[in-house]
């Protein structure tokens, strides 16, 4: 039994100005006619094994999913709302409090909501590799080969092989144990890694048992599954929404998935996910990536005119966008703001919105 867990709390400011925070990039439909989340619910609704998922968000956002999960007739098992972001470790924990409150342990399958994979089946190749090690106990990451020196990456060094040869499956090489898991090394530390090999992306999904993320919270950060518990069990529920405790919630420690647990756990392996198109939409460069382009590598949405200009992200919302002569711009175009970066510093775009928030 494998319950996948939607993590949806994330508020994507490198997409800022058509992310926002009422309104992040997974509810919004990037890179086609339906937006992310409800790619992650429906693709995973194909899995072999899975149940009903269950979505951790922020309060705020509690009828956009519920609405968006409807309209492509997904049914959720449970809609967990957080009062406030406290990142992905503890979304984590209360979604393994909550799966195992029946005296069950599923594996959990934990899933970005505003990740992009063309090739779904690599997926599913991944997943049956790695159920019965998962099973087993061991915290399962899906390794994604390294195209650059990003800094927004948890970096895998892939350690000895636990199963491998071709013998896994036809699709997936390897299964290896973690040497050493690093998240989101500087850059000439990232550089390294490329150029030692060896490594791979975190591509931020996971498999493991729910008991297994519980007992690795209770030895490697206690605060939070103490919090985590508190909040979980004065929880108000209704029918369609469990409402974490808002002070005990508050109170719990800010850390995600990656820094908490995976940089120090000796229990996680890594499988391989080779050519799964997989993209985590992080920035408008790596939305051109993945985007329809014309012959010049233009990716335009919206009402845009597009003369002699290459590379480039052209999104207008509003009005008319006529680009002529440009190369490697990213323009988006909305009511009340419009971006305009070189494709090469998108990583930026964060610091524009943290410098508006900070004028707020
Ligand atoms: N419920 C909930 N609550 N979800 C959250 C929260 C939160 O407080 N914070 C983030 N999320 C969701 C985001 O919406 C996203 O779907 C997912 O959790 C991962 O969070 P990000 O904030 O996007 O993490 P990241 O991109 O910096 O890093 C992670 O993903 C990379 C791959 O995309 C790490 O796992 C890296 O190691 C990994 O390489
Ligand atoms: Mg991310």
């Amino acid at each position: 039994m494998i319950v996948p867990i939607i993590l949806s709390g994330g508020s994507g400011t490198r997409l800022w100005p058509l992310s926002r925070e009422l309104y992040p990039k997974q509810f919004l439909p990037l890179a086609g006619e339906r937006t992310m989340l409800q790619e992650t619910a429906l693709r995973v609704a194909d899995f072999a094994g899975a149940e009903a998922p269950l979505v951790v968000c922020n309060e705020a956002h509690r009828f956009l999913v519920a609405e968006q999960l409807r309209q492509v007739g997904v049914e959720p098992a449970a809609i967990m709302l957080e009062p406030c972001g406290r990142n992905t470790a503890p979304a984590l924990a209360v979604a393994a409090l909550q799966a195992t409150a029946e005296g069950d342990d599923p594996l959990l399958l934990v899933l970005p909501a505003d990740h992009l994979i063309g090739r779904p089946e690599v997926m599913a190749a991944a997943l049956a590799v790695a159920a019965p090690m998962a099973e087993q106990g061991m915290l399962l990451t899906f390794g994604v080969l390294p195209t650059g020196p990003e800094t927004g990456y948890g970096y895998i060094k892939a350690g000895e092989e636990l199963a491998g040869g071709g013998e896994v499956s036809e699709v997936i090489p390897a299964v290896c144990r973690v040497e050493r898991f690093i998240e989101k090394p500087d850059g000439p530390t990232a550089q390294q890694y490329l150029a030692a090999g060896g490594y791979f992306w975190n591509s931020g999904m996971f498999l493991l048992r729910a008991s297994v993320w519980l007992a690795e919270l209770e030895r490697l950060a206690p605060d939070i599954l103490q919090a985590c518990r508190r909040a979980w069990e004065q929880a108000a529920r209704d029918l369609d929404f469990i409402r974490l405790g808002v002070a005990e919630f508050a109170a719990c420690p800010a850390d995600s998935i990656d820094y908490a647990v995976m940089e120090k756990t000796d229990a996680a392996a890594v499988v391989p996910l080779p050519e799964a198109g997989w993209s985590d939409v992080g920035s408008w460069s790596s939305l051109l990536a993945v985007a329809d382009h014309d012959q010049q590598g233009n990716a335009c949405r919206g009402d845009v005119l597009v003369m002699d200009s290459r590379n480039c992200y052209l999104h207008a919302d509003r009005r008319l966008l006529a680009a002529v002569g440009v190369e490697d711009l990213v323009v988006v175009e909305t009511a009340d703001a419009v971006l305009v970066a070189h494709r090469g510093r998108d990583q930026e775009v964060k610091a524009v919105v943290e410098r508006l928030r900070a004028q707020n």
